[in-house]
This record gives C-alpha cells, sequence and structure tokens, in this order.
C-alpha cells in the first residue's frame, strides 16, 4: 500500500491538520451525492430532533436544519478540525440554538436517552471498531417510532480503492451489512439495505433501521436489490413504514 493511500485513509476517519482541511473541503464535495440518499431516506418532519454522527465538514448539518426548522440538530464528530469547518458552515443556527455540535465519539454521544427522532450516518459505519457498542448507543438516544438513516458504499468499489489497504476501512457488501447491523439491539426484521448506484456508477447501500414504537410489532425486514437509483427519483418507492455531556 503506498504510503499517500494509507495517510487518505486516516485523514478520512479522523481528519486533522492542514491535509484534514483539505480532505474536509474534498469531502463536501464527494459525499454530496451520498448524503443525498441518506437524507431522502431519513424522511426528516419539521420537528424532528436529529442527530448526525460523524458530521465532517457539516454539509448533512446544513440539511437537516433546513428538513426540520422546528426541531434540534445535534452532531457529533472526533475531530477538531471538521468541528471548525461545521461550525463555520452553520454558525448562525448554532448562535440560535437550533444546531449544536460536539466532539464525541460514536460510541459515546453526550446525548439523554430517547432525546432523538432521526439519525443520520454517511461514511462512518466503515469507522466503527466496535459495531455493538455504537449500536447500543444510537438504540439509547433514538425515540421509539424512530428512523436510522445510514449508507456506505458497496464492499465491490471499496476493495478496489487503494486507501481501504491501510486497515483504517471495514467493508460492506450488502449481506454483511444487513448482519453487521443485526449483531446489537435491533432485530434483523427493523433493517432494510437497499442498493443504489450513484453517478460514475459507484455502487452504494442504504441501510435504514426503523425502532418499532412501544408496544409495536416491527416490519419484515429484506436485502433488496433496487439498481440504477437516484436522487428525488425512485427513493420515495423504497420508504418501508408507514409512517456533562458534550451538549452542555
Ligand atoms: C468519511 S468522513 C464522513 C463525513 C460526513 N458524514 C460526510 O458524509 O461528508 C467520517 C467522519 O467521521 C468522523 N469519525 C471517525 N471515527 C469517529 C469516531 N469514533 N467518533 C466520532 N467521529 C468519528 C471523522 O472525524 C470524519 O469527520
Amino acid at each position: 500500500m503506498a504510503p499517500l493511500s494509507g495517510s487518505l485513509a486516516e485523514q478520512l476517519s479522523n481528519p486533522h491538520g492542514v491535509a484534514g482541511r483539505l480532505a474536509g473541503a474534498a469531502m463536501r464535495l464527494v459525499n454530496r451525492e451520498p448524503n443525498a440518499l441518506a437524507l431522502e431516506a431519513l424522511d426528516v418532519q419539521a420537528t424532528d430532533d436529529v442527530l448526525e454522527l460523524g458530521f465532517g465538514p457539516g454539509e448533512g448539518v446544513r440539511a437537516l436544519a433546513r428538513l426540520s426548522p422546528g426541531g434540534t440538530i445535534y452532531g457529533v464528530d472526533q475531530s477538531a478540525v471538521m468541528l471548525a469547518q461545521a461550525t463555520a458552515r452553520n454558525r448562525a443556527a448554532m448562535l440560535g440554538g437550533r444546531v449544536r455540535l460536539a466532539l464525541a465519539r460514536f460510541d459515546e454521544t453526550g446525548l439523554p436517552d430517547r432525546s432523538v427522532d432521526r439519525i443520520l450516518a454517511v461514511n462512518v459505519a466503515y469507522f466503527w471498531s466496535d459495531g455493538r457498542r455504537v449500536l447500543a448507543e444510537l438504540d439509547r438516544v433514538l425515540r421509539p417510532g424512530g428512523r436510522i438513516s445510514l449508507y456506505v458504499t458497496d464492499a465491490s468499489a471499496m476493495s478496489r480503492w487503494k486507501f481501504t489497504a491501510s486497515g483504517h476501512h471495514r467493508v460492506f457488501g450488502a449481506s454483511q451489512l444487513m448482519a453487521f447491523l443485526a449483531d446489537g439491539p435491533f432485530e434483523e426484521s427493523e433493517i432494510s439495505v437497499v442498493k443504489a448506484t450513484l453517478r460514475l456508477g459507484i455502487p452504494g447501500l442504504i441501510a435504514l433501521i426503523d425502532k418499532p414504537r412501544d408496544g409495536a410489532v416491527s416490519r419484515p425486514g429484506r436485502v433488496a436489490g433496487v439498481h440504477g437509483l437516484r436522487p428525488r427519483s425512485g427513493l420515495g418507492k423504497l420508504r418501508l413504514s408507514g409512517d456533562q455531556l458534550p451538549f452542555d
């Protein structure tokens, strides 16, 4: 593996220094489409409280604040460089208290139990070194009836990209992602994994986790193969449901 690839992988997992600032600028561009897909699948309502896991340069947070003008948008990321970029991008909403960003880790968000209706997680599951701990944390903060939308690029593309060879990224095909997400507090019947093809033919996976309302029976899960999906084209059809802490 070339050293440059390892350093890129490290910057994607924990952006720091000048290279981290450049990585943040690159993420704004290359992660636009995955974010649009995952956001559409998240089905945010106007008063939802939402957590973004690994907000990076802050574009997802900005979109969430527009989608939920009556809710609070929380974000956690371990990188001070990303916190600075995301803060610059969301300054007015942060001053108004509608957006609250914190330096925190995926498995210890600092949010109270049952405090959010939606969770967005784009290009971050690669870095869940202990998936069960992260999933337990997400289950703890997500309200019953809430939804998680997660995007990863499919293993068939990731394994061709040199930077993944450095060992910083865990890679997933659809059934591996399903098994990974079901190995924790969420039942397989609450998880759906949908294949999506991005521009340039990049294969992506969107996983939705729908936490049942208290006392409700969860829906049957599936791994669905859907190709050629584009934001604002077909994802709506795939919606399956009817429906101190760092922040102090
Ligand atoms: C590839 S970037 C994705 C950023 C953003 N979601 C996007 O789509 O542009 C991954 C982000 O996760 C953050 N991250 C990685 N591991 C983390 C951890 N254990 N806890 C908190 N943040 C983490 C990194 O700092 C980085 O900003």
